[in-house]
């Protein structure tokens, strides 16, 4: 029987290797982290992450070929094929602070493979990890590699949180990366048998290691660059009276462009799209190629000025100050259908609005307000450290109240801002909301998912990123 170790029981790791162990019947599969309380969520009814179809994978499997353990080293040991998906946050200190990636975990995990191994192991790189990082890590195998044989590879990652059940069944292609030796080869062979359980064979394509590890950060820099494309037409959009969702329905129906990742936002967030980036810019940076690295640079600077804008805009149409008001936020994960808040834009907002002295009154429907308060209060980049290494919890803000409905957060509020689009702020009883806002009643739309019009009737003032301007809003002066 082949046996799998995936070493990180994160968003990635866990996933993944649920279905694969769904897929594999015949493979065992272990799932190992450092992180004691992770480790027993997994094991428990509470998953540690929300996805959608997650528990059912994992149901299926559990204890059947999937199996979630702190004993890393007996479980490396006896796998012939370790995946490796851990953290890789972003340098805070010393050379590349602020854009290279912090190999600290990974060079760990992989000086803990050397030391435990007793046979041939294929070591595949499965998070984001694109500075050469395979490369590295054979360095060290086989440098303390004691007659073991290892082959690395790189599988890049492609799936989209919120839809990740969905996208490991049906996924646009997997990618593996490894040595163009006959014993690299061989390994690239080995990760194909386990993906061809279930990928047609025509989707699995085979690079180098570094093409591999190029295209993840190309790909998420790619559609990065659309996001912040479209935000930027939404700027224009508002100061010449177009509508950002019709420029976008127009040109994504061009079947060069295509129609998906054009909507208007107020920024991306999620752990991927900026720190891929930068580790690109840094890459390009590292190699002279300064005009490319600038221009991969714009991507997040476009992110990061439709954020301000967007407090801008606020701020300004409530007559230039929030000082002692009421806002309620709506959403506060990077996207719907996660609890993640890696990088959400609400950081950046619900900061911004705080640095103007407002109330803020949070509601999200799958984040706890231990997490929001962290996020709020914690250092750029800290997130990106296993858990028991974060900050601990701090002492909760006045100024910050997180509550477990949306009209309780705007009850009394004289601004709702919409952060996040799950669907159930579609449906909300805004005639109700607005009866108990003060007036004037704002809403500011940061995701594009609500009728402008009917809000309009109802009464409020409205803000819908890219979208003519409510004659209000046209008054004020938003300067980003
Ligand atoms: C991304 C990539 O899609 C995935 O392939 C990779 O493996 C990891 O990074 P993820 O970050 O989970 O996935 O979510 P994604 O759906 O890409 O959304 C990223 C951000 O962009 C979110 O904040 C989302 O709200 C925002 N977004 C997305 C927009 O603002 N507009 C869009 O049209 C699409
Ligand atoms: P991703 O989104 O890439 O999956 P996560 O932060 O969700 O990232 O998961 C990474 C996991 O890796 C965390 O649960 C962390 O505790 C774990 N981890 C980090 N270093 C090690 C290590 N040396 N051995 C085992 N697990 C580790």
């Amino acid at each position: 029987m082949v046996k799998i170790c995936c070493i990180g029981a994160g968003y990635v790791g866990g996933p993944t290797m649920a279905v694969i162990a769904l897929k594999c019947p015949k493979i065992e599969v272990a799932v190992v982290d450092i992180s004691v309380s992770r480790i027993a969520a997994w094991n428990g009814d509470q998953l540690p992450i929300y996805e959608p179809g997650l528990e059912d994978v994992v149901t299926q499997c559990r204890g059947r070929n999937l199996f979630f353990s702190t004993d890393i080293e007996k479980h490396v040991a006896e796998a012939d094929i370790v995946f490796v998906s851990v953290n890789t946050p972003t340098k805070t200190q010393g050379l590349g602070a602020g854009k290279a990636a912090d190999l600290t975990y990974w060079e760990s995990a992989a000086r803990m493979i050397a030391n435990v191994s007793n046979s041939n192991k294929i070591v595949v790189e499965k998070s984001t990890v694109p500075v050469k990082t395979a490369e590295a890590i054979e360095k060290i195998l086989t440098h303390n590699s004691r007659e073991i044989k290892y082959q690395i590879l790189s599988n890049p990652e492609f799936l989209a949180e919120g839809t990740a059940i969905q996208d490991l069944f049906n996924p646009d292609r997997v990618l593996i990366g490894g040595r163009e030796t006959p014993e690299g080869q061989k390994a690239i062979q080995a990760l194909k048998d386990v993906y061809a359980h279930w990928v047609p064979e025509d989707r699995i394509i085979t690079t180098n290691l570094w093409s591999a590890e190029l295209s993840k950060l190309a790909a998420n820099a790619f559609l990065a660059q659309r996001i912040s494309s479209v935000n930027a037409m939404s700027a224009l959009c508002e100061a010449t009276g177009a509508d950002v969702t019709q420029v976008s329905h127009a040109i994504g129906k061009d079947t060069r462009i295509g129609p998906r990742f054009l909507n208007s936002s107020v920024g991306f967030g999620g752990s991927c799209f900026q720190k891929d980036i930068l580790n690109l810019v840094y890459i390009c940076e590292c190699n002279g190629l300064t005009e490319v690295a600038n221009y991969w640079k714009q991507v997040i600077k476009v992110n990061d000025y439709q954020k301000n804008r967007f407090v801008n805009r606020i701020v300004s149409s409530m007559f230039n100050t929030v000082s002692g008001k009421k806002i309620a936020i709506l959403g506060f994960a990077f996207k719907k259908d996660t609890g993640d808040t890696r990088e959400t834009p609400a950081i950046d907002v619900c900061k911004g609005l705080l640095g103007d002295k407002a109330k803020l009154s949070i509601y999200d429907p799958q984040v706890t307000e231990d997490q929001i308060q962290r996020d709020l209060s914690m250092k750029k980049f800290d997130w990106d450290h296993p858990i028991h290494l974060q900050p601990m919890s701090p002492p909760a803000s006045k100024q910050v109240n997180v509550v477990w409905d949306a009209y309780q957060a705007a009850k009394d509020a004289h601004g709702v801002c919409i952060l996040t689009e799950w669907d159930e702020f579609k449906t909300l009883d805004y005639q109700k909301i607005f009866d108990n806002m003060r007036k004037p009643a704002y809403i500011f739309d940061g995701r594009n998912i609500l009728d402008v019009e009917k809000l309009r009737e109802i009464g409020f003032i409205v803000y819908s990123i890219g979208k003519p301007l409510d004659p209000w809003h046209k008054d004020t002066l938003a300067v980003a």
